[in-house]
């Protein structure tokens, strides 16, 4: 295996920059390129402030200082220059399939041989942007969770066509970076499919989530009372989560996985009609909640009554079904584990065990009640046969 000296990281902005600080941590010769100088800039003084706060706190290891890790650190935009001397590229530029092709074939035109070139993309096909090189074995997807100093989850993705070799250097370098909350865990995505593994685990849940919505709409039921359903059980209920989140990024991911995993994603009437009256959260102030006076406090007194969190969980579980079923990983004891490192959150086969059989009933019961297919159990789920698995 090559010995990895220079990484280089395009796209100095929120994941970027993070990722360059960390690789400055565990000893790497970093480049951070972007495309204007003001940009690069921006990234390079956070990648300072960031080494600054962590040595205030004594965080950065015996005997090692900002300036020096700094001087490790070089910025450039002049993308085709950077990468002249690089051993790993990591990209992550805005999520656009044109831009990180255009990126990718300049990388695999200056870029030596030996080089890996790895892709932060949260939804994009690591296969397609892998075709605008001619080393696609050597083209690998590298998802952070944000931001990277703090969440243990770095997922490796193989395209159709990376190599094992590949994959390997992108687990050992991301157990190289150092992760505030604790060790590192860097699993193989064995399969290119939409979502990889925690944020596809995730999604269904956003479709039960959208019917309760527009019902809630359609009935007048405030977006407090909604909330208010998982008072003390969920950290952010979830219209704060949503506005939190964007409600345009959510409209976005779900009309992605409905182009790439069921129709049934589509975002409802009242996600679609917030995004077309730029009500989108906290980025514009005003979403499900008015943000002027910071993050909102719902009243808990009075619940809906309609949000039932058992069936998140249900939900969730049917989708790590779907995930083995679908050969992402090599085992349900991974699914648990990235969903902690990447969410805090246990993930759902540890319940799922004992839940199963009840579970199923109430999905099939809710995919009635929606309309929605895709929440039908699985074969896998309605079967029971995770159980028996030891992995
Ligand atoms: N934000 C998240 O929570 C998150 C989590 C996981 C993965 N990602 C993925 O990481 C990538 C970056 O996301 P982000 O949130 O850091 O975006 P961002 O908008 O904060 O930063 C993107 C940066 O890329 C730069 N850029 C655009 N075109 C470029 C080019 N041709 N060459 C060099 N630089 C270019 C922009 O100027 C900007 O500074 C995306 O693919 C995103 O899906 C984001």
């Amino acid at each position: 295996m090559v010995d990895i000296n220079n990484i280089v990281i395009i796209g100095a902005g929120l994941m970027g920059h993070n990722a360059a600080q960390i690789a400055l941590m565990a000893g790497y010769n970093v480049t951070l390129v972007d495309i204007k100088d003001e940009f690069v800039d921006n990234g390079v003084a956070k990648v300072e402030e960031g080494l600054k706060k962590l040595e205030e706190k004594g965080k950065l290891g015996e005997g090692v200082v900002t300036a020096n890790l700094m001087g490790k650190l070089k910025k450039s935009i002049d993308l085709a220059s950077a990468v002249k001397d690089a051993d790993f590229v990591l990209e992550a530029v805005i999520e656009n399939m044109n831009v990180k092709k255009e990126v990718f074939k300049t990388c695999n035109e200056n870029a030596p041989e030996h080089c890996i070139l790895a892709t932060n993309t949260s939804t994009m096909s690591i296969t397609e942007i892998a075709s605008a090189t001619s080393r696609e074995d050597k083209v690998i997807g590298m998802h952070f969770f944000n931001p990277p100093i703090l969440m243990r989850l770095i997922e490796i993705i193989a395209g159709e066509k990376s190599s094992d070799e590949s994959m390997d250097i992108g687990v050992k370098i991301g157990e190289s970076l150092p992760c505030l909350r604790g060790k590192r865990f860097v699993p193989k995505v064995l399969k290119d499919r939409p979502g990889f593994i925690v944020n596809r685990m995730n999604a269904p849940s956003q479709i039960y989530f959208n019917y309760l919505l527009d019902k809630c709409d359609a009935e007048g039921i405030p977006w407090e009372q909604f909330d208010a359903d998982a008072a003390g059980k969920m950290p952010m209920p979830p219209c704060v989560l949503f506005d939190y989140i964007g409600i345009d990024t959510l409209s976005h991911t779900g009309n992605y996985y409905a182009k790439t995993l069921s129709p049934d994603f589509k975002p409802g009437k009242v996600i679609t009609r917030m995004v077309e009256e730029n009500k989108l959260g906290r980025k514009t102030v005003q979403g499900f909640y008015d943000w002027s006076k910071g993050r909102p406090k719902p009243d808990t007194s009075k619940k809906a009554g309609l949000l039932n969190l058992e069936l998140t969980f249900a939900i969730g579980l049917n989708e790590g079904c779907r995930l083995l079923e679908e050969g992402v990983c090599t085992g349900f004891k991974v699914i648990d584990e990235a969903n902690m490192a990447g969410m805090n959150t246990p993930g759902p086969f540890g319940a799922g065990k004992k839940n199963w059989e009840k579970w199923s009933k109430m999905l099939e019961d809710l995919a009635a009640e929606t309309g929605k297919d895709y929440l039908k159990p699985c074969a896998l789920m309605k079967s029971g046969g995770f159980v028996k698995m030891r992995k």
